[in-house]
């Protein structure tokens, strides 16, 4: 680091102020806002090794916490790095997290893919999102095979199959999802999309299989506002949907629904499943940032509190970058030349699936 050290504002803004750890050095890291008292700083104090980024050490900077602070009790973790958000019962859940879609398709990238889930549990991205479809049930084993030894560090996030949510269904499902996962519980049930089954019937097997532990809460993907606003009132806990700069329909209705209601949106394929990263806008952006296209969809995505992005990686290189989507702030600037070439909803459009 090497700098000569910064004084702390009063309180940070989470979105302004990441605190990252780097070297072993304890600190906290929370998406509420921080006071220095909270940081172990008394007021006025100047803490060596500190430095800001983007230009600022109040809000609109990013603060990094290098060598000369330790937090009295503090344990070091990379996870401790990652903003969180609240889900419904309180619980926080980091923003960033890693998706398994294509995962255990090919036998010969299984190693990536597991190396991937475990840099991504290293990196802080321990919430893993998964489902009985990918690969008919083989990521649910891959995810179990990498989180054997490591399943306490992760937050799983688990989607049965419409066809399969049925009353019965349900927990059969989630029965087989147990076992290939090679857990007792899983963090997070959803429901992939509507099917035939009434929501109610599904609703009522989650309930059940929170009443027994078999899965801490539940939620759904891919409900428009209409449907969402019939689960209005029940322990419905995200609603995980296709929402980035290329699918930004969700602004109109849903996404301010949400957050009125408290519930925190899981946002899939944060870049289009690669087809941003080609684009001209976001290369100059990043290029400005010194960062890199899926680094800029991703921040992109983050923007919006409440968010959480779940992009989907095969190797622990790629995991690492998109972890540094964290470290990009976007400025005024940035969001109105990415509103230029992708602008916002002006009307309500229909949510759209992958
Ligand atoms: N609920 C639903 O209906 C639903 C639907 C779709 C997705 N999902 C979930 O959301 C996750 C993410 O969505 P997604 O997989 O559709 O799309 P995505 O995350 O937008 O994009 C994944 C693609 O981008 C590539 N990629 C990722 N990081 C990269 C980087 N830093 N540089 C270059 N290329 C990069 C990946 O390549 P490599 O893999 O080759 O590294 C992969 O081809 C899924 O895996 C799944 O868990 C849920």
């Amino acid at each position: 680091m090497g700098d000569p050290g910064l004084t702390l504002p009063p309180t940070i803004g989470w979105r302004d102020a990441l605190l990252t750890v780097r070297g072993g050095i304890t600190a906290i890291s929370s998406n509420a806002s921080l006071g220095r008292e909270q940081l172990g700083v008394a007021p006025g104090v100047v803490v060596p090794g500190c430095q800001t980024r983007g230009g600022a050490s109040g809000p609109g900077g990013r603060i990094r916490v290098g060598p000369g602070l330790v937090h009295p009790g503090g344990r070091h973790s990379r996870a401790m790095d990652i903003p969180t958000t609240p889900l419904p019962d309180g619980t926080p859940i980091p923003v960033l997290g890693a998706g398994t879609w294509g995962y255990a398709e090919d036998p010969g990238r299984r190693r990536d893919e597991i190396a991937s889930l475990h840099a991504a549990l290293d990196e802080g991205l321990t919430l893993v999102d998964t489902a009985e479809m990918y690969a008919d049930g083989g990521a649910q084993e891959l995810v179990g095979e990498a989180l054997d030894g490591r399943r306490d560090e992760a937050f799983v996030v688990d989607k049965v199959l419409p066809s399969d949510a049925s009353r019965r269904g349900t927990v059969e499902a989630c029965e087989r999802a147990l076992r290939r996962l090679r857990t007792d519980r899983i963090d997070l049930y959803l429901l992939h999309w509507r099917g035939r089954y009434p929501l109610s019937e599904t609703v009522e097997a989650f309930t059940e299989l929170v009443d027994t532990g078999r899965i801490r809460r539940w939620g759904v993907s891919n409900l428009d506002v209409d449907e969402m606003q019939q689960l209005a009132g029940t322990a419905v806990a995200t609603d995980q949907i296709l929402y980035n700069l290329t699918r930004r329909g969700p602004e109109f209705d849903l996404l301010p629904w949400a957050a009125e209601q408290g519930l925190p949106v899981m946002a899939y394929s944060p870049i289009e499943q690669g087809r941003l990263l080609g684009d001209p806008t976001l290369r100059e952006i990043a290029d400005r940032h010194g960062a890199t296209p899926a680094q800029v969809a991703i921040a992109w995505v983050l923007r919006r509190p409440g968010t959480i992005a779940i992009p989907k990686a095969s190797t622990p290189a790629r995991m690492a970058e998109n972890r540094g989507a964290l470290d990009v702030t976007l400025t005024d600037d940035d969001l109105a030349t990415l509103d230029a070439a992708f602008p916002p909803p002006d009307r309500k459009r229909r949510l759209e699936i992958l």
